[in-house]
């Protein structure tokens, strides 16, 4: 048996409980985790509230929560080839079935890669989720190339912390938004031009965008309009808010720039781009800024702080302390 933070119901945090529950078998494409810590996101507490429009028929209870892990293969599936028992990895576990919040979960090979040597279990679960998002919206939906300029709305967050440095290491002009108490956080991530959004208004200082990467937790179409405004003729529009679609006006406007519009609705090619997060984290491009880590048994608090969308780098849960001498 494992411990593991089930959901019975939908509602507040009083549904998140701490059960002894069955340690999952692996399918032969699957490999099964020892999960030491599990990255916390919003989408968490959204999924514990009863989802949004696009996840709430996926959703299955009771259910395990939580989809960032970092652990120790403890058996492997018969298919499984480019991992072994023993290997330290990470990943994004059956997003948005049985998840990390757990001693152990079962998932498939493919959403996981080996774990950056030199991060810790804690550091390490902070990265899959959003460093995937933040992949996949600038280079694969984004398309962002060295010495284009990119906007990242939301730059201090889980996602927008990853994004900035990740553009960054790809040679990309960066200019990140955040609050007042952010803005020197948004330097030290790597930005090139900083933007205060309670203080500034960026459409009229930012303009000539090849990529406006909205990650900020804004469903708002003149938000929207504002981003598109900044781009150059062609450029590209990219938002984390699948659940916001892009509207009839928001299209108009991007047609008129010719520029494209993309909501990142998938998630693609873990493996390779965990790897190269990876190999990132090792050359010392990329660092995860990890603002607090709650105890299993303090997920209620950890929900509540994400919940406040104000959140400097990631939350982690600690499920298992690592034994620094392994
Ligand atoms: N599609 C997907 O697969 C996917 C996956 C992960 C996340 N998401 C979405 O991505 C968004 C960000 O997630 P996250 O994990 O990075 O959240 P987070 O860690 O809470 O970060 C939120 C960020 O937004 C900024 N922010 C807050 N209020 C803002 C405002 N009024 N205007 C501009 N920026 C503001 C915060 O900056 P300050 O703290 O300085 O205010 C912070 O940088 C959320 O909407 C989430 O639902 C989507």
């Amino acid at each position: 048996m494992m411990k593991a933070v089930r959901i019975h119901e939908f509602g507040g945090t009083e549904v998140l409980k701490i059960r002894e529950t069955a340690i999952p078998t692996p399918a032969p494409d699957e490999i099964l985790v020892n999960v030491y810590a599990s990255g916390v996101n919003p989408v968490d507490w959204v999924v514990r509230e009863g989802g949004n429009d696009v996840l709430r028929s996926f959703l299955k209870l009771p259910m395990t929560i939580g989809w960032d892990a970092a652990g120790i293969v403890t058996e492997v599936g018969s298919e499984v080839t480019h991992l072994k028992k023993g290997d330290a990895v990470y990943g994004v576990p059956n997003f948005p079935g049985d998840g990390s919040y757990a001693e152990y979960v079962a998932a498939k090979a493919s959403q996981f890669a080996l774990k950056p040597k030199s991060s810790s279990f804690i550091e390490a679960a902070g990265v899959p989720l959003t460093g995937l998002v933040a992949c996949n919206a600038l280079f694969e939906l984004g398309k962002l190339q060295k010495h284009q300029r990119v906007f990242i709305h939301g730059a201090s967050g889980g996602v927008g912390s990853l994004a900035v440095q990740l553009a960054k290491a790809k040679g990309a002009y960066v200019i990140g938004s955040a609050s007042t108490g952010n803005q020197a956080f948004l330097k030290e991530l790597g930005a090139d031009e900083t933007i205060d959004y309670k203080t500034q208004q960026f459409e009229k200082i930012i303009n000539n965008v090849d990529l406006f990467f909205d990650a900020s937790p804004l469903r708002d179409e003149q938000e929207r309009l504002k981003g598109i405004s900044t781009l150059k003729n062609g450029g590209i529009f990219v938002s984390v808010n699948v659940d916001f679609p892009l509207s009839d006006t928001v299209q108009e406007a991007l047609d008129k720039k010719n520029a494209t519009g993309a909501l990142l609705a998938l998630q693609t090619n873990h493996e390779h781009w965990l790897t190269e997060m990876a190999t990132l984290i090792e050359e010392g491009k990329l660092k995860v800024m990890v603002e607090h880590v709650y105890p299993l048994e303090q997920v209620a608090e950890a929900h509540l702080k994400s919940a406040t969308w104000h959140v400097r780098g990631k939350l982690i849960l600690e499920i298992k302390k690592e034994n620094k001498a392994v």
